[in-house]
């Protein structure tokens, strides 16, 4: 069953690589730093669904990769599907999505988000791209009648449900819900994800955990609310009991910097000011000094200013964790997996 083949996807190994760790726990994503994802290394050996293999492959041309690992793989899905773009929507827009879109042959989009500010920098990166048909909406998906009676033919939850902690906190379970009111009927849905990052990992990958804990704190500290990623099986295990049939589901392993682990310390850095201001200047010199020691032991754990036996200075990268890309359409079976749903509940 497509269940199955999902189960077996996200138990499945890894496809590609990534360089990226997103900023995004600066609340109003403007600290967002999103490195370009890396090349893909590693060719999936493809967990599809029938639903993706009949018919359309042999008709599909493949795209030509544009260099993020993400859009390149969401758009080789779409060709294998084999529809079109058609209405687009962008359920929580930003600079490299938005820039991404305006790429692909779309009938017309839209682009949302909750940020006056991020929709400001959105507008900028698709300037001259732009079409009379398409815009960038600021509204909150908490708000019932936004884009009421819209429905699109691809939706794009790119890092969406990580960042709605700092809009709409404790309603991340309903924007599956949502989406699919927003959703054609045979529309596709993309969901993009960071998997969290685990308390603690084995040998050089620890430093990252600790930067995360260093970042959090300091966000919380300055005021502000982290944004909260959600793991792979919640995000299936929620399109399930919403009434999507998840049709694939890839991982994108990270591997990580020096420059992209200092960056999400730099997250927490830019937030001393408003420790100093709430907390004192003891605090935050005594977490501007924390600071310094972890940027010692990322230097250490990715052999930074070593320098190899070519000559050349070593940065070693660390691979840990992974984003991943989950792709749904409507079900038309919604009862009974919500009834399948409660009966796994109450049997645990
Ligand atoms: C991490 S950013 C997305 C990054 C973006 N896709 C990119 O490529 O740069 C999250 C986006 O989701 C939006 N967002 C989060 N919660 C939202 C909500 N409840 N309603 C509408 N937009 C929301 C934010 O305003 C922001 O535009």
């Amino acid at each position: 069953s497509a269940a199955a083949l999902v189960a077996a996807s996200l138990l499945g190994s890894a496809d590609h690589f990534t360089t990226s760790w997103e900023a995004r726990c600066d609340r109003s994503c403007a600290a967002s730093s999103r490195p370009k994802r890396g090349r893909s290394m590693r060719v999936r050996s493809g967990v599809l669904c029938p639903l993706l293999a009949v018919g359309s492959m042999a008709m599909a041309q493949a795209p030509k990769p544009k260099g993020d690992a993400i859009f390149d793989s969401i758009e080789r899905m779409q060709a294998r599907i084999g529809r079109p773009w058609g209405r687009f929507l962008d359920a929580g827009t930003g600079r490299h999505s938005l820039h991404w879109i305006s790429t692909i042959e779309t009938e017309a989009w839209t682009a949302v988000t909750a940020a006056q500010e991020m929709a400001v920098q959105s507008r900028d990166s698709v300037r001259g791209a732009m079409r009379e048909q398409d815009r960038v909406v600021v509204g909150n998906w908490d708000d019932d009648t936004f884009l009421e009676g819209e429905t699109f033919d691809v939706i794009l939850a790119d890092y969406l449900i990580g960042a709605m902690d700092g809009f709409s906190p404790y309603k991340q379970d309903l924007i599956f819900e949502r989406l699919q009111r927003h959703l054609a009927e045979d529309g596709i849905l993309y969901i993009v994800g960071l998997e969290p990052i685990p308390d603690s990992g084995a040998g050089a990958a620890d430093v990252i955990c600790e930067v995360r804990r260093m970042r959090d704190a300091m966000i919380l500290l300055a005021g502000h609310r982290c944004y909260r990623e959600y793991p792979i099986e919640w995000i299936y295990r929620q399109c399930r009991r919403s009434g999507f049939e998840v049709m694939e589901s890839l991982k994108f392993p990270i591997l990580y910097s020096r420059a992209s682990i200092t960056r999400q310390l730099d997250v927490g850095r830019r937030k001393l000011p408003l420790i100093r201001s709430r907390h004192g200047a003891a605090t935050a010199l005594a977490l501007s000094q924390a600071c310094d020691a972890l940027q010692h032991r990322i230097d250490d754990a990715t052999n930074f200013s070593k320098v190899s036996p070519s000559g050349v200075t070593a940065d070693t990268r660390i691979r840990f964790g992974f984003d991943y890309v989950m792709v749904c359409q409507r079900s038309g079976r919604r009862g009974k997996d919500a009834e399948d749903v409660v009966k796994d509940a109450e049997d645990v």
